[in-house]
């Protein structure tokens, strides 16, 4: 099981309580661009009895986390751009990654294409959908790719 998941761009922070109430029992580093998502987060960790297990940082993209720091990387309900953005500006951390958690809002080929380019491979693929939009959860995880 991982030790650390991080999660960027967590607003809410409910994907990591989420993690907690599933049973995971690693650390959790959850990050975020703007102060106001991190506020709210941090009241609903306050208001969690497991709340106290999840670390908030504040910073742009994988700039918070430490070189080799993170064993999976959730990004989830940004576009896919963004998503690129975020991973290209960062890939040197990701040096200890054994798994990528991907959810693009949008421009979902663009994240599919730039894993493949850097050699990272979809190891699992799930749809969900909400408010009739259809959206692509994506597990990839690093070698074997086209790179
Ligand atoms: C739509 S919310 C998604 C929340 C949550 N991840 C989810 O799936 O429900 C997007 C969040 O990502 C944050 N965000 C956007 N770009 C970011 C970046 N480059 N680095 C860190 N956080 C970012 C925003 O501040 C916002 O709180």
């Amino acid at each position: 099981m991982a030790k650390v998941v991080v999660d960027v761009g967590t607003d809410h922070a409910r994907l990591p309580l989420e993690l907690l109430r599933r049973g995971f029992t690693g650390r959790i580093v959850a990050t975020d661009l703007r102060s106001g998502p991190l506020e709210q987060a941090r009241r609903t960790l306050r208001a969690d009895p497991a709340g106290g297990r999840i670390e908030l940082r504040r910073g742009r993209g994988l700039e918070p986390i430490e070189s080799g720091e993170a064993d999976v990387v959730c990004i989830a309900g940004l576009g896919g751009s963004n998503i690129c953005e975020i991973l290209a500006q960062g890939f040197g951390k990701l040096v200890r990654t054994r798994r990528l958690v991907l959810n693009p809002l949008r421009d979902e080929r663009l994240v599919r294409s730039w894993l493949c380019g850097v050699g990272w491979r979809l190891v699992e693929e799930r749809r969900t959908s909400e408010r009739g939009y259809d959206y692509a959860i994506l597990v990839a995880a690093p070698g074997d790719g086209e790179a």
